[in-house]
């Protein structure tokens, strides 16, 4: 079995792909590709339609529902650090794109390339690992378990990885504390406000400093302050972590955190490039010039989280 490490740092196998208009410009390293991607719910439901029949012993056919490919040979890719914000009305096939992207669907036809490699070409084990520890995940919300405190949802893909409580736990609560949340360790979902709950979100997806950051209208049940406060939190951790982030947005407010849009219709993506013409120079100078998070000292001191007194919270 390959082991993890080589689908993760072998920079041998990474594709790269020229800016459109110049071969002279520098190349881009694609730290995801998604190549000629079919995502057809018709085979998938007309499949499950055929088990359900077959095993009831129904005389009846199974009733074809017909509807349009969610993904119709969609190309799509990202550079190492780059934020792209795919846009498009409801029903267009961005959450398909982001979910066959990040491997949580897989797609009718198509592939899905992590640094070069064919994420189908791996094992289950390896792909679950693979969105353990190089992606993380921000959604719009019920993305929290409701029965952990924030501490520890956002500890447990830490801990998932293999990383003792304790530690998992210190470094969850150094990111709750970037994220504004040094009071809230201990609430539980129930006992924060949405643009709070969507901080331990971002806490989560960023503590295992992925590669890729997927976020699936992370400010569609936020009002617009605080939409543009979750943004500006998210966009900064990963820039500073240099994570990519592919961002789905309906609200072109929201877009003007990225370096590029990518347009879809009816399954398709519109943009004929797919991605502009000074590319390479957008990806260095991003239109947000947020503050760096991670290395200056405009946080206090972090207390670790496992030296807190008990009556604190750290009861273990
Ligand atoms: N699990 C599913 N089963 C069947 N059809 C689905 C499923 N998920 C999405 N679809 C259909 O695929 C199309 C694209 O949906 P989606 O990717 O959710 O769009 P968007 O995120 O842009 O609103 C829609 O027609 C939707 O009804
Ligand atoms: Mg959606």
């Amino acid at each position: 079995m390959r082991q993890l490490p080589h689908i993760l740092g072998s920079m041998n196998a990474t594709q790269t792909y020229a800016p459109v208009n110049s071969s002279a410009q520098p190349r881009v390293q694609a730290v995801l590709q998604g190549i000629n991607l079919v995502m057809d719910y018709n085979a998938t439901s007309a499949s499950q339609q055929t088990s359900r029949n077959t095993s009831a012993n129904s005389p009846m056919p199974p009733m074809p529902m017909m509807q349009p490919l969610a993904l119709n040979h969609v190309n799509f890719q990202i550079g190492e650090g780059e934020r792209v914000a795919i846009m498009g009305p409801s029903g267009s096939g961005k959450s398909t794109l982001l979910h066959v992207l990040a491997g949580i669907t897989k797609p009718t036809a198509g592939q899905v390339l992590f640094r070069g490699t064919d994420v189908d070409h791996i094992s289950d084990a390896e792909r679950t690992k693979l969105r353990r520890q190089a992606f993380g995940f921000v959604f719009q919300s019920g993305q929290l378990l409701p029965e952990l405190p924030a501490i520890e949802n956002v500890a447990l893909p830490l801990m998932l990885g293999g990383m003792p409580y304790a530690q998992a736990t210190d470094q969850a609560a150094v990111w709750l504390e970037r994220m504004g949340l040094r009071n809230l360790l201990r609430n539980r979902p129930g006992q924060m406000s949405g643009g709070q709950m969507q901080r331990v979100a971002i806490a989560r997806a960023l503590c295992v400093n992925p590669a890729i950051i997927f976020a699936d209208e992370p400010t569609g049940a936020l009002d617009q302050n605080t939409g543009h406060e979750v943004m500006n939190l998210l966009m900064q951790a990963a820039n500073a972590n240099h994570s990519a982030v592919v961002l789905v947005t309906h609200d072109p407010n929201i877009t003007q955190y990225c370096d590029r849009v990518v347009n879809m219709r009816d399954g398709m993506i519109l943009d004929a490039a797919n991605r502009p013409a000074n590319y390479p120079q957008a990806v260095q100078q991003p239109p947000m010039q947020p503050q760096p998070v991670m290395q200056q000292p405009q946080y206090p001191q972090t207390q670790q989280y496992s030296q807190y007194p008990t009556q604190q919270g750290a009861a273990r």
